[in-house]
């Protein structure tokens, strides 16, 4: 007999199917709890709702164990590539060397922009973040594609815009720090694999000649591997929200993009190496941040500490921390900021508040050192993490558009003004 639950409203007991997952994960289907008690449940910041059934990205927190398609990340980051990931995330399984082939060689194919687009590059403010710049540059790819807009029926163009915006974002992201930087834009050159092309659009000159180093093209690719997707975090429920309304993929992926944008998620990357930076120029030790951490009375938090999902350890934390390590080794940069994070580190696992709530470092907190050690400057760091999500982002949407999701419309719970007359200004 297939499990249930119980839940008791009043006098009123309702029943309530219980959904197993293939991990064993239990939920209680409370789909029919309105039509029947009146009752919604509330659970502010979706701390304890499954919004969805997913079949692509297994992960438990209390273990620390994260999984694409049932392969562990540890065996995908060790062996795979980025666009191998990319792969097995959107269509279910890992290719064959055939299929990889076609895969590559259409991704390859598909790495030029249209040439009107490098107006907009030219437009924006030398300053402009480049978050805002990849974000606007993807709702654009839509108007230069409008052909492809309609989710539901057209699976084939739905495919080509998938491998158009695997393809392009690394154009448009190399593009945006160009801009930044007033130097002329390199176009993408086929003999590159993706990520070895990603860095010549980023470092090469007109006066210089570069040749990425295959210790930074494994060190990024791993990087991007262990972004690429991680179940219903903020920026891919916001995929699969606005993707409910059936918004065509570019609209879904540019709202993905915005949402991955602040501290507390993607932009935390960014804000590790600012935190770093400024408690070095503050010169005021440790321990005075660490207390500011633990002050409810103060905003400041420890960036790139704590998760909402993973309570023990983040396996990518675990990764990233070894590659760091490698990485700054063979590229022989000694960075004074590393030693920072490291006593940051050390002292925040010793310390009781950080013990007590279970606060270890995510993946943020190694990441941006990699990127600052090969080059990449601080505010691209949260584009790269958009770069490596963006195959989570477009299988999740995928799945959500397949499986016929309805759209995404949570309740709350009114705590306003009841209901009053309207008074002409004058008399108020
Ligand atoms: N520094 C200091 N205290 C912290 C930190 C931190 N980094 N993170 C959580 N806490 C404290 C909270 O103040 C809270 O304390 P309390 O119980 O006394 O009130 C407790 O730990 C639980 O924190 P919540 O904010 O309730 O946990 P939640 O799951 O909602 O938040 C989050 C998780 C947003 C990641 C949080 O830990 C945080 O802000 N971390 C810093 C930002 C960061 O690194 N974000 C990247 C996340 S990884 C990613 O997106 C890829």
């Amino acid at each position: 007999m297939s499990e249930t639950a119980e839940i008791r409203v009043g006098d009123q007991v309702i029943e309530l199917p219980v959904v197993t997952g293939t991990e064993n994960e239990k939920g209680i289907d409370i789909r029919k709890l309105r039509d029947q008690t009146g009752y919604i449940t509330f659970d502010s910041g979706y701390k304890n709702t499954g919004a969805t059934s997913s079949a692509i990205t297994f992960l438990d927190g209390e273990k620390g164990i994260l999984r694409y398609r049932g392969y562990p990340i540890e065996q995908l980051a060790e062996k795979s590539t980025f666009l191998e990931v990319a792969y097995l995330l959107i269509y279910g399984e890992l290719p064959t060397q055939a299929e990889f082939a076609d895969w590559s060689e259409k991704i390859t194919r598909h790495t030029l922009i249209h040439e009107d687009m490098k107006e907009f590059f030219e437009a924006f403010p030398r300053k402009a973040h480049p978050m805002g710049v990849l974000a606007s540059n993807l709702i654009s790819l839509s108007t230069f594609y409008p052909e492809s807009l309609d989710p539901d029926r057209e699976e084939e163009k739905v495919d080509l815009t998938i491998k158009r915006l695997i393809a392009k974002i690394s154009t448009i992201a190399a593009w945006s720090h160009k801009n930044s930087v007033g130097h002329p834009v390199v176009y993408p050159k086929n003999k590159y694999n993706y990520t070895e092309n990603f860095l010549n659009m980023m470092f090469s000159v007109p006066t210089e000649d570069y040749e990425p180093d295959p210790v930074v093209v494994k060190a990024l690719d791993q990087l991007l591997i262990l972004h690429a997707d991680h179940e219903q975090n903020c920026s891919t429920s916001t995929v699969r929200i606005v993707g409910s309304s059936r918004a065509n993929l570019y609209a879904s992926i540019a709202a993905g993009v915005s949402a991955l944008w602040g501290p507390l998620h993607g932009g935390a990357n960014q804000a590790v190496i600012e935190m770093l930076e400024n408690i070095q120029a503050d010169g005021g030790g440790m321990q005075k941040w660490i207390d500011k951490a633990k002050d409810k009375n103060d905003p400041f938090r420890i960036m790139g500490f704590g998760h909402r999902v993973y309570k023990n350890f983040d396996p990518r934390a675990t990764i990233i921390k070894k590659s760091c390590d490698d990485v700054l080794q063979k590229l022989g940069v000694q960075d004074p900021i590393l030693d920072l994070a490291k006593q940051l580190e050390h002292v925040a696992l010793n310390d009781d508040y950080f013990k007590e709530r279970n606060l270890y470092p995510n993946v943020d907190f190694y990441s941006g050192i990699i990127y600052k050690a090969i080059g990449i400057p601080t505010e691209m760091f949260t584009v790269m993490f958009a770069m490596g999500r963006l195959p989570g982002w477009i299988a999740q949407w995928k799945e959500m558009i397949a499986d016929k999701e309805p759209i995404g419309r949570p309740r709350q719970i009114y705590t306003g003004p009841t209901e009053r007359a309207y008074k002409p200004m004058s008399g108020r």
